[in-house]
């Protein structure tokens, strides 16, 4: 196989530009759309090849969606999954392991990460994308971008923008007011493009406020380009909405797959007819070309796909899918002591038939899959009599599935493993979830359980939040999410000590629907998404609104324990145009290794409560996150980094307001003059002076430490070329 020499220069801006002029109108306008469902048009006299992508996110599948004749892949963690390590070393290495099948399968474009947020549990793709916190998003999906780039593949961040339903999903308008977009919704992309220097971005199915993002240019020429600076290129997603001349206006670089509707043919016509300028082609051939290569993609012999399964990805992906794995509750029962286990009773349809990723586009043929049974009798050998009964009926599970009969066999076993959950035909593209409960009875299953056998591990295999309406009686619980190809070993290894439970929920976990943010505005009506619950997205709707959740964003147990010790600042007050560095001793007061997360969320001044002149605040928000490893007795000092983006808002020009006074008798304002900041006519990020909390401790619920921090704001926004940290 031939590959890109890294150490060979990219091609020059002025070389590229040759390259596209010697392309003729017609070539230039098929570089613009696929060729097939994954290539882009070749051009040998140019020496220009054929590029192809491939999904994306929990694998490099290659060339077909058909499970029957696709090459095998190593299965990464899914989103959640990877969401949960709340470590950015892992994501980029495991995005790594991806760019790397990636050129093994000839392609030089990932259709991945997927940045979307967990806005409601039903969402059908939640177990693709990493979390319903927009920093905790963006600081992963820049992780993931690194390792995907920085091994000579193309990383492509998707999908742009309000893509968080499936129902409809082509033709809703999701219906985002600006600052829920600014603070929420754009937020891990503007991270992506402005800290990782993503070379390609996906557009979304959906409209936002109405309008096709591909056709959009205050979203695409605007925003993304001009404001964030970037430098790749923008494509639909497959077989997304576009019209030809207002996409090309728009900023849309390229339409996949074919056949073409919107560039292509239709580009030719539109710049014979003079509706487009061919110098706006070039402009586009001149950023696919740069983007293709600036990965070595110009430069490359195109391989055949052939599936690469070796030991160290297995053992890393064992490892990455151990980290994400949350243990929601345990009263000492775990890790489980086998000594004097005569029998172990196995129960539940996911101890078979593991769930290792969602369905849809991310879906690849594993190298292999285990069942937890099988490893556990394989780990346990002789010594553990092992049985197994499914309990309620699926796919592939032997048919004495019965409730009665798995409580039966729970009586009288030493110890019970219960492993529930979800799989890829209930979490997948294109239709939602249509409840929290698990599917075929299976609470049911649980509860009957652990009336028979309170002292059970119950092991939840699910992609996104399921209801635990039985969590209370339960001795031990975990949470696994679809954690990959080796995910049964990862189960073990955690339930028996030889790994940690290293994850911390990404996700609130809801005590019931009706209690979710977005309850009453989803799946949406009469093609329109109203995102009705705006800035309050996930702990950010739990907290502001004081409901109680079944376990709080950032939670999750370790099998030793840790004291977060008193925080330093580097300053007591947050001068404009400074960064605030935030100290943190941490200490493993247990006696093993283990991991803990230390988190930082800023709290506004007044509690954020709407005021006259003020702006309306969630309570707290995520602002830094970092995750230590420590042997039992070690410190170590957490470094935590602020800027002024961790303390500001997005404010809108109220436009309406200056028009709005003019007809005013001026008799009108007897309160004297009106603040500048009661009506902007500069849209931006902006600080408000007074006295901020910044919270520390190991989940939103769970603060350790809560400190003052004074900042000074002003009238004007804070300066563009601010990134978020
Ligand atoms: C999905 C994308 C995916 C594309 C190609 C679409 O249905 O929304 O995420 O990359 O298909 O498979």
């Amino acid at each position: 196989m031939q590959t890109h020499d890294p150490s060979a220069d990219v091609r020059t801006s002025r070389e590229i530009a040759r390259l596209t002029s010697a392309l003729s109108l017609e070539e230039k306008a098929a570089l613009t759309v696929g060729i097939d469902t994954w290539r882009t048009a070749s051009f040998p006299r140019l020496g220009i090849p054929s590029v192809k992508t491939t999904d994306g996110p929990n694998g490099a599948r290659g060339d077909t969606l058909d499970h029957s004749s696709v090459t095998p892949s190593v299965c990464i963690p899914s989103g959640t999954a990877l969401g949960a390590t709340w470590d950015t070393t892992v994501v980029e290495q495991a995005s790594a392991v991806v760019a790397r099948q990636a050129i093994e399968k000839g392609c030089r474009v990932l259709l991945a990460p997927t940045v979307n947020l967990h806005r409601h549990p039903l969402w059908g793709r939640n177990f693709e994308c990493f979390s319903e916190d927009p920093v905790l998003t963006g600081k992963l999906a820049s992780a993931y971008i690194e390792g995907v780039q920085n091994n000579d593949v193309v990383a492509t961040i998707k999908h742009f923008v309000g893509n968080e339903v499936e129902h409809e999903r082509n033709t809703c308008s999701s219906e985002i007011d600006e600052r829920a977009l600014r603070e929420l919704y754009l937020l891990p992309f503007e991270y992506g493009v402005r800290n990782a220097h993503v070379l390609a971005l996906m557009t979304s199915y959906n409209r936002v406020n109405g309008h096709y993002v591909p056709n959009d240019a205050r979203l695409l020429d605007g925003i993304l380009r001009e404001e964030w600076g970037f430098a790749g290129f923008v494509m639909t997603d497959w077989s997304g909405i576009a019209d030809t001349v207002e996409a090309v206006n728009a900023g849309l670089d390229l339409e996949m797959p074919a056949p073409a509707r919107a560039y292509g043919a239709a580009l030719v016509g539109a710049v014979r007819s003079g509706q487009l300028d061919e110098a706006q082609l070039d402009k586009i051939v001149h950023r696919i070309l740069t983007v293709f290569d600036r990965v070595g993609a110009l430069d490359e012999v195109p391989v055949e796909e052939h599936p690469e399964d070796r030991e160290q990805d297995r053992a890393f992906v064992r490892r990455a899918a151990s980290d994400g794995i949350v243990l929601l509750a345990n009263d000492g029962l775990l890790p489980l002591e086998t000594t004097g286990v005569g029998r172990l009773a196995i129960i539940g349809p996911n101890a078979e038939r593991l769930a290792i990723m969602g369905g849809g586009s991310a879906r690849v043929l594993p190298h292999y899959v285990l069942s937890p049974v099988t490893v556990l009798r394989e780990r346990l050998g002789d010594a553990v009599e092992i049985t197994y009964a499914p309990g309620v009926a699926s796919d592939g599970v032997a048919n004495e599935a019965s409730i009665e009969a798995a409580v039966k066999s729970a009586e009288g076993a030493d110890a019970v493993i219960i492993i529930v959950g979800t799989d890829d035909l209930w979490e997948s593209e294109g239709y939602d979830r249509e409840t929290l409960e698990l599917p075929r009875n299976q609470d049911e299953l649980v509860r009957r359980l652990l009336l028979a056998h309170p002292r059970s591990v119950v092991i939840v295999n699910s992609g996104s939040p399921v209801s635990l309406d039985w969590v209370e009686s339960a001795a031990a619980v975990i949470q696994t999410w679809f954690g990959g190809q080796e995910l049964a070993n990862a189960i073990v290894d955690v339930l028996l000590g030889d790994s940690e439970p290293g994850g911390r929920l990404p996700t609130t976990l809801p005590m019931c629907l009706e209690h979710t943010p977005a309850f009453g505005n989803f799946p949406g009506e009469s093609s329109k998404v109203r995102y009705g619950e705006s800035l309050l997205v996930g702990y950010r709707w739990y907290e502001t609104r004081r409901l109680p959740v079944r376990f709080p964003f950032g939670h999750g147990l370790s099998y030793t324990s840790f004291e977060i010790g008193a925080p330093s600042l580097s300053a007591p007050k947050l001068e404009p145009g400074c960064n605030l560095s935030i100290e943190v001793p941490v200490t493993n007061i247990g006696g093993r290794r283990g991991a803990e997360v230390v988190q930082l969320y800023v709290a506004p001044p007044e509690g954020g409560r709407s005021r006259p002149g003020g702006r309306f605040r969630p309570v707290k928000e995520l602002r830094a996150f970092a995750k230590v490893w420590l042997d039992p007795g070690e410190t170590m000092i957490v470094s935590l980094e602020l800027n002024e983006r961790s303390f500001a808002y997005y404010d809108v020009v109220d436009t309406d307001w200056l028009t709005l006074v003019d007809r005013m008798p001026k008799t009108v304002f007897h309160h004297g003059p009106v603040p500048a900041s009661l009506h902007r006519s500069q849209p931006g990020w902006y600080v408000d002076s007074g006295t901020y909390e910044l919270h520390i401790g190991r989940s939103s619920a769970d603060i350790s430490h809560v400190v003052n921090v004074e900042a000074t704001g002003g009238d004007s926004p804070l300066p563009s070329s601010l990134r978020p940290l």
